[in-house]
């Protein structure tokens, strides 16, 4: 070809990477390989083959753990956990440098064999998933030499558990074992089945830069694996992304375990164009959004939302754009899109994209043809009803969703018009629109004005059934962190002896006690109510018991109140300061209450119960967000979001400071509530009824159902306009509620341990105020 015809063409040749040394190194190990269990390989049993998707030529033989490798991997860890635990931050510290220094030298051969395992492009892997690996060992270098200053009071969970996908296999297993292991805690690792082989070249990189044995044990092998290591006894901690479903299933596994959880699961996200955006911008980076790693992307931007009036124009950009997108061999350094993992996956895409078609939507794909195998070209999907299948389920491929909207406020609604709320991109030059469209929409991160930014320094995880827990950031090390029990441990209150809890009966005709729900005191649903006995085991009252009709009421006025969550955290405090004035006029009678009930020393409750409601007041406008250091220019800002709807399961311990110390800081942060005050002592907390109606509390910010609590808490946890519950009960309680809590994938904070509520140490502040609240991140980037 003459150099004037390639002027005219101006097509690219091919820019083959090499893969010699990464095949030499398969043939170096002879293409088998076996756990990385106590620093060491084993030779593994029940070799499966690992293919190359580009080609479907075999790559290499991993080993399928058995129940034993997996218990010897947890044995490992479990023995290497004190010496780990207990080894200075600073050393540490050294360790993880040095494994992000490894990444480095690395880097190349890591790159080639993630391309050749998964199919991603050569570009990807080299200038994304292997630096931004090396990155997050070095934060987390970093939070290892500072944890022990800047998370005084905090330590390991213990031995974690962590499952990962094939998306993206050497990161996110960096963005797993980097905060553990800088925390102090051991860890079993299980990389997905389709692409082992990262972190077995991982597992040799540990051994070079002196990780102690056992610290990081690696497990290869089918779901069946992940399943055991989630069930295993001697497991502390689950961390899993994935699928939405192998989530779910995780949650019952691990429910009533007292096993530590986060998940990182699917998404739908909006990509929102409004009229106003610089068109050519947002069109380059929807590309990226939806394209970028074949669209196997948990964030990927998946659901194109586009303001009417510049439809046709974003489409006209984006089909002339995509005309121009290469399609092929992923070694090929000048290919834009790669191969889908696996022939199942590609059947998965081509099964919806048709199911997409026959529900209405326009399929367009390039006119070049894409190659066999498991290449599938970018396909739109244009014109999707909002509620079709193809806007609501993942397709985790290169497809992407158009619709319109003609308002903000309908952009808004279609963003949120998903069960998912993992990340969401916004499109538009006038400043204020970004902010505001920002903070509706619900996803725990949010690009404006670009997409796909990601860093250690900034926290990444999910809104509603995007699942919980953040990986990255300070956020993101309390996962593999907990608080340390005092000195002595707990001073728990003084309780009577156990009685048999009363049983419910009909009400007397003149006056049935009430439950207070949106605002006023209602009557039980039922009419029955509940009678309760004081210290000296004599009669004092009786309560509604309440029923599952009463929680759905309950729970409506709380969504109805959704307004609280943007109230100003000035008017916030306010109001709590004003429960508090009104709750110390009455000191004495809600004092002479608790020694009625508990025996206790009602005084110093109230007392206690007074200055909780003074530090979550002071809390509402001081636990604020970040900006956070990232390398991409402009600003990073970390905001702290109420959950949205909380139910709060009380314990019978401390009954009005219990009470307190929960709805203060849930309301203090914007949510609503719906409480569940002690079954044994629920007399303070009708008391506070008057309390509340009197003190400009908005109808609905805090609503009280009394009854039986192992009756109510299940209907809370399985109610999905729940998002989040706390439950302070017994271990079989909380397994019900974990177990519950799976449909909508809400979250949980269960604790059953004794928990001395007077001491202000450790049933007080940041603690609670993290359980109260989700972190989003707001990408605004510079020019
Ligand atoms: P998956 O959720 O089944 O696999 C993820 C990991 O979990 C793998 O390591 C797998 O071996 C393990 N696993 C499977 N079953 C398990 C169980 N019962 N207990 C513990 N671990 C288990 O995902 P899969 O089948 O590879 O992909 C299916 C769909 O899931 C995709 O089409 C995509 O829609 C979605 N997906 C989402 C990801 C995300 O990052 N959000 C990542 C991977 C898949």
């Amino acid at each position: 070809m003459s150099v004037s015809e390639i002027f005219d063409r101006l097509d690219y040749g091919p820019a083959p990477e090499d893969a010699a040394p990464a095949h030499a190194w398969l043939d170096a190990h002879g293409r088998k390989f076996g756990h990385f269990i106590d620093g060491q390989f084993t030779s593994g049993q029940g070799h499966f083959e690992t293919v190359n998707p580009a080609n479907g030529k075999v790559l290499a033989h991993i080993a399928q753990a058995l129940p034993a490798d997996v218990d010897a991997a947890v044995a490992a860890a479990r023995r290497a956990l004190s010496s780990w635990s207990a080894t200075p931050g600073h050393a540490r510290a050294r360790v993880l440098y040095a494994i992000a220094r490894q990444i480095q030298k690395n880097s190349r051969l890591l790159a080639v064999l993630e391309t050749l395992d998964n199919g991603k492009p050569i570009r990807e892997s080299r200038d994304d998933d292997v630096p931004t690996s090396a990155r997050h060992f070095y934060h987390h270098a970093g939070w290892a030499q500072l944890a022990e200053r800047e998370l005084s009071g905090y330590g390991p969970v213990g031995v974690v558990g962590q499952v990962i996908p094939w998306n993206f296999p050497l990161l996110m297993l960096a963005w797993k074992i980097a905060p553990a292991i800088a925390m102090g805690n051991t860890v079993v690792l299980k990389p997905a089945e389709l692409t082992s082989i990262t972190a077995l070249a991982f597992a040799e990189l540990c051994v070079a830069a002196g990780v102690p044995p056992g610290v990081i044990n690696i497990v290869t092998g089918d779901g069946a694996v992940g399943s055991a290591i989630v069930r295993h006894p001697g497991v502390d901690k689950i961390a899993f992304t994935g699928s939405t479903d192998v989530g779910r299933d995780i949650r019952v596994a691990t429910a009533g375990s007292g096993k530590k959880l986060s998940l990182e699961l699917g998404g739908k996200s909006p990509y929102v164009i409004f009229e106003d955006a610089d068109l050519d911008s947002a069109v380059e980076g929807l590309v990226d959004a939806i394209f970028y790693n074949q669209g196997q992307v948990c964030c990927a931007g998946s659901r194109l939302l586009v303001q009417e009036s510049v439809e046709a124009r974003v489409l006209d950009k984006l089909r002339t754009r995509l005309e121009r997108i290469r399609v092929g061999d992923p070694m090929d350094k000048a290919v834009d899109m790669g191969a889908i993992v696996s022939l199942d996956q590609r059947e998965r895409i081509a099964r919806l994209v048709k199911q997409g078609s026959e529900e209405g939507a326009t399929v367009w794909q390039p006119s070049a043809p894409c190659p066999d195998g498991c290449f599938y070209p970018p396909t739109l999907l244009i014109g999707a009803e909002p509620a079709s299948t193809v806007a609501q389920v993942e397709i985790f491929g290169p497809v992407l969703v158009t619709m319109t909207f003609r308002t903000p406020a309908e952009g808004i609604a279609l963003a949120n018009n998903t069960r998912y709320g993992l990340a969401g991109t916004v499109w538009t030059e006038s400043l204020g629109l970004a902010v505001d469209v920002s903070r509706a929409i619900k996803a725990g991160t949010i690009w404006v004005n670009c997409t796909n930014q990601f860093d250690a320094a900034s926290g990444f995880g999910g809104y509603r059934e995007s699942g919980f827990g953040r990986e990255g950031g300070r956020e993101g090390l309390f996962e593999y962190a907990r608080p340390l029990p005092p000195a002595g441990g707990h001073a728990p209150d003084a309780m009577p002896a156990s009685r048999p809890a009363p049983e419910p009966r009909e009400a007397s005709l003149d006056r049935t006690p009430k439950l207070f729900i949106g605002g006023k005191q209602v009557r039980p649903d039922q009419g029955y109510v509940v009678p309760v006995v004081g210290v000296d085991g004599a009669s004092i009252g009786e309560v509604g018991d309440g029923n599952r009709k009463d929680i759905r009421n309950a729970v409506e006025a709380a969504r109805a109140a959704s307004g609280w969550g943007t109230a100003t955290a000035h008017l916030r405090a306010q109001i709590l300061y004003y429960i508090a004035e009104n709750l110390s006029a009455r000191a004495a009678e809600f004092a002479a209450r608790l020694v009625q009930q508990t025996g206790g020393d009602g005084a110093a409750e109230v007392e206690a119960t007074l200055s909780r409601l003074f530090s979550y007041a002071a809390w509402a406008d001081k636990y604020d967000g970040a900006l956070h250091a990232v390398p991409q220019k402009g600003f990073t800002l970390a905001v702290v979001e109420p959950i949205g709807v909380m139910g709060l399961v009380c314990p019978d311990e401390s009954p009005l400071l219990a009470l307190v110390s929960l709805v203060g800081p849930a309301i203090a942060m914007g949510n609503t509530v719906v409480v569940v005050p002690s079954e044994r002592h629920p007399l303070s907390a009708t008391d506070l009824y008057q309390v509340l109606e009197t003190s400009d509390v908005p109808a609905g910010v805090v609503n009280i159902v009394t009854g039986r609590r192992d009756v109510l808490a299940p209907v809370l946890a399985a109610h999905d306009g729940v998002d989040a519950v706390w439950y302070f009960g017994t271990d079989a309680g909380a397994r019900v509620v974990e177990e519950k809590s799976a449909g909508n994938l809400k979250q949980t904070w269960t604790d059953w341990s004794p928990r001395d509520w007077r001491d202000p140490a450790h049933s007080e502040g940041r603690e609670l105020l993290h359980h109260a609240t989700q972190v989003k991140n707001i990408w605004l980037p510079g020019e």
